[in-house]
Parts: C-alpha cells; sequence; structure tokens
C-alpha cells in the first residue's frame, strides 16, 4: 500500500521479522527433533510421521509465506517485475509445502486410526489454505498472466492486499489453535504443565504472533520516507 496507513517505515518491522521468524523456525525444530524424536514419512513409531506437519506448516508454509508478502519491502530498489515474481513463486512454494504437511498429518491420524477433520483447528486449516490457493490464482491471473487491463488491475489491488492480510492471519490463528492443540493432548496424557517442552510450545506459538505483526504492519507501511500531507508545507527553519 503506497500512501501508508501508519507513519512508520516498513524497514525496521521486515528485520524484526527476519529474526523472529529464524527464532520460532529453530523453536519448532527443536520441539518436533529434540523433544518429539524427529521428523519422518514412514515410520513405525506414527507421532514422527505427525512431526513433519508443524515444522512444515510453520516453515514452509507460514514463513515462506510470510517473506513472499514481504517481498517487496525486503528489496524496495529491485525492478517491480522481479519483486512480483519472487512474491509469486514463494506464494507457490509455500502453498505446495503447506498441502504436503496437511497430508502428513492425515497419513498419521490414518495410519493411527483417528478420525479427519473433527477439530476447529482442521476446519479453518483447510479454509485458510484453500482461501491461499483461491488468491493466489486470482493474483496471478490479475497481476501475471494474462494480466488485468491497468484501470482494473488498480481497482483490484487494494482486494488483493486486504484478502491476503485476511487470510494470512487467518493462516497464524489456525497455527496456535494447532499448537495449542497438540500441547493440550500431551498434557492430559501426562506432560508437565510447568515443564521445558510446555513452555518451549507456549514460547514458540507467542514468537508466531509477534512474527505476523510484524509481517502485517510492514505490509501496510510505506517503503520510504512517509509523503507530506498534501497542502502541508514544512515550517522554514529561518
Ligand atoms: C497454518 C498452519 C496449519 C494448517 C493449515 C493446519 C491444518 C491441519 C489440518 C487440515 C489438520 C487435519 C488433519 C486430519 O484431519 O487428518 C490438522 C491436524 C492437526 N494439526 Fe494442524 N495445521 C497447521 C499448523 C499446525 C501447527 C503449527 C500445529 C502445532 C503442533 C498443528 C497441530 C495439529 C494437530 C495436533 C492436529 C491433529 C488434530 C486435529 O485434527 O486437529 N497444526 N492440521
Ligand atoms: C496466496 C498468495 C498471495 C498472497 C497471500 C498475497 C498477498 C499480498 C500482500 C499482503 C500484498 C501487499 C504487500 C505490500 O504492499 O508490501 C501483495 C501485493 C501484491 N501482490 Fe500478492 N499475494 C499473493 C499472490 C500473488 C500472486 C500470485 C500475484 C501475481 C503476480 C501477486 C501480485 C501482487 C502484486 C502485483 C502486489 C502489489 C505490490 C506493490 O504494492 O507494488 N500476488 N500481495
Amino acid at each position: 500500500m503506497a500512501g501508508g496507513l501508519v507513519g512508520v517505515k516498513a524497514a525496521p518491522f521486515t528485520y524484526a521479522a527476519h529474526a523472529l521468524g529464524a527464532a520460532a523456525a529453530v523453536m519448532v525444530l527443536v520441539w518436533c527433533i529434540h523433544f518429539r524424536g524427529g521428523l519422518a514419512f514412514d515410520a513405525v513409531n506414527k507421532n514422527l510421521i505427525f512431526n513433519v506437519h508443524p515444522v512444515l506448516m510453520l516453515i514452509g508454509y507460514i514463513i515462506l509465506g510470510s517473506e513472499a508478502i514481504m517481498i517487496y519491502k525486503i528489496f524496495p530498489k529491485v525492478n517491480h517485475d522481479t519483486a512480483k515474481l519472487t512474491h509469486l513463486i514463494l506464494h507457490a512454494i509455500a502453498i505446495v509445502l503447506g498441502a504436503v504437511g496437511i497430508y502428513c498429518a492425515f497419513k498419521f491420524h490414518n495410519e493411527s486410526g483417528i478420525a479427519n477433520l473433527y477439530s476447529l483447528h482442521s476446519w479453518l486449516g483447510i479454509g485458510a489454505i484453500s482461501l491461499y490457493g483461491i488468491q493466489w490464482i486470482f493474483g496471478f491471473v490479475a497481476f501475471f498472466y494474462p494480466g488485468a487491463a491497468p484501470g482494473v488491475r488498480r481497482g483490484a489491488l487494494p482486494w488483493h492486499v486486504l484478502f491476503g492480510l485476511f487470510v494470512y492471519v487467518l493462516t497464524l490463528a489456525t497455527a496456535e489453535l494447532g499448537f495449542l492443540e497438540k500441547l493440550t493432548f500431551l498434557q492430559s496424557s501426562g506432560l508437565d504443565k510447568y515443564g521445558a517442552e510446555a513452555f518451549l510450545v507456549n514460547f514458540t506459538a507467542l514468537v508466531v504472533v509477534l512474527f505476523g505483526a510484524a509481517v502485517v504492519v510492514a505490509a501496510v507501511a510505506p517503503k520510504a520516507q512517509v509523503p507530506e500531507p498534501e497542502g502541508y508545507a514544512p515550517i522554514p527553519v529561518s
């Protein structure tokens, strides 16, 4: 959004987002590998198949999708077509990794005799990734190939940004429910409520909230200096 809704520049929020995203990625890996026993697509211990789910949903889907959203602000001087292509490709990779992550949750359920799609988390998850896919197709058709007429593009862009951020926030909310749900399952089967693992999971979810906030501000904040309002003239120095 060129005008900018808030009087801050995007750059510091992109730096904060990179740091928080890296922290969240490390935290989810430490959780699933160190505390939960590791990752596998095929295993006798079906929990290892489940573990791929949070890792791919967070690192593959959310973090890559976030970098895609911020791309115009991370490289403000890069050629617009290059930024657009990177935006489109990163979002496509995020959707594919997200789909593989969801497949792993279903695989874990099916191979363990657990029902599918019984939770709010799973319903919102299916909704979020479906809307994300629709957003991608609309974005592709309107802004890339074949591309809408210039007037239509101009009209569609604010909707693209608004709907994109809505779907993004829905995705974050889904991940938060996922962390809560898994930790609650573990705590009901005996995991220490104040133990190291419980704190790690809750803090990972908190870092994801802060990360998402930084990404949203980076997306709505202007690239460079906030332009002065129309008709405004600075007070002369002398
Ligand atoms: C935005 C990212 C996410 C999406 C779109 C998503 C989506 C889904 C879907 C569709 C299912 C249902 C699978 C089935 O019914 O067989 C599921 C299951 C599950 N997910 Fe996620 N998930 C996400 C992130 C996470 C995260 C970060 C965790 C943290 C551990 C998590 C934990 C779970 C758990 C415990 C289940 C099994 C219980 C259930 O079906 O609700 N999810 N997820
Ligand atoms: C699910 C996928 C997508 C999501 C969630 C998404 C989201 C967003 C968001 C939040 C912005 C605002 C960024 C900013 O102002 O800094 C944006 C801008 C934009 N997106 Fe997407 N987008 C997606 C897919 C696509 C696709 C496939 C295209 C096709 C090329 C596209 C083209 C654009 C363009 C041209 C802009 C405007 C950049 C500017 O302000 O100059 N998007 N998108």
